[in-house]
């Protein structure tokens, strides 16, 4: 039996003070990159949690990251247009991208407009692994949220996504959420990482933490608890309502 998630667990009062604290330590692992091989890569998370964290970036740190260097991603996507209000890349446009100087080829969302979802997940692998050598993408920083039921990107609880071990970016078909069609980055692509930060908050995600973080891992019931970044650090940024059950 593999051991519970060995987790550096920070927790804050409030998604206010998680994301000031998150953006500190964004913007020194950027700086770290920077001095270690001259670009910062990054793949950024959806839904609603990270938001004020991409406006800190936005705003309080926009002059001292190097946006001419950074190079950013997605961990996941909804399959609906990039202007759908449900898609993670228009949530990061509006609160972050729209609000920094950064290079438009420096920024790579994944394509939601093909007709066939398996080629749009095919065609970003062939992008991730154009800059990235070997195998899987070494990203300087992945961001993960963390649903109430304890999806992380877009690997959801029982879904055939997560037993993927040789893909880096797959499709996903979860007619539990809407929309039901994701592409995400596989469990092992996450765990290439070189840090993997979570952030979550919100009593409502209390039990999916407690399940993560405690107990035997179990990636169907618990994804997140199979992110075990392989030669990375994975610190988890929460709230003290998503960690009452610790
Ligand atoms: C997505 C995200 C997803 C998100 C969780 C939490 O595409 O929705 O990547 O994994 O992190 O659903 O979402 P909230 O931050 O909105 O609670």
């Amino acid at each position: 039996m593999s051991n519970p998630v060995r987790a550096d667990l920070r927790v804050y009062p409030s998604l206010e003070s998680l994301s000031r604290a998150a953006a500190e330590a964004l913007v020194t692992l950027a700086h770290r990159a920077l001095e270690q091989h001259d670009r910062f890569t990054i793949a950024l998370s959806g839904g609603q949690t990270p938001r004020a964290l991409y406006r800190l970036l936005a705003t309080n740190y926009r002059a001292v990251m190097a946006w001419r260097k950074v190079q950013i991603f997605w961990g996941d996507e909804r399959y609906v247009p990039p202007e759908d209000p449900r898609s993670n890349y228009r949530m990061a446009k509006d609160t972050l991208l729209d609000h920094i100087p950064i290079p438009r080829d420096n920024v790579h969302p994944m394509q939601t407009l093909l007709p066939e979802i398996e080629e749009a997940a095919e065609s970003y692998e062939e992008t991730l692994m154009s800059y990235f050598t070997g195998p899987w993408p070494h990203f300087d920083l992945v961001l993960l949220g963390m649903g109430a039921d304890g999806h992380i990107a877009s690997l959801f609880p029982h879904n055939v996504a997560l037993e993927e071990e040789a893909r880096v970016v797959t499709a996903v078909r979860a007619p539990e959420v809407d929309p039901p069609l994701r592409l995400t980055l596989t469990l092992p692509a996450i765990n290439h990482g070189a840090n993997v930060h979570f952030l979550v908050a919100g009593k409502e995600k209390a039990n999916a933490v407690k399940r993560a973080l405690t107990g035997s891992p179990n990636a169907y019931i618990a994804p997140a608890s199979a992110v075990k970044p392989i030669q990375g650090n994975l610190v988890w940024w929460i709230d003290e309502g998503a960690g009452s059950l610790l």
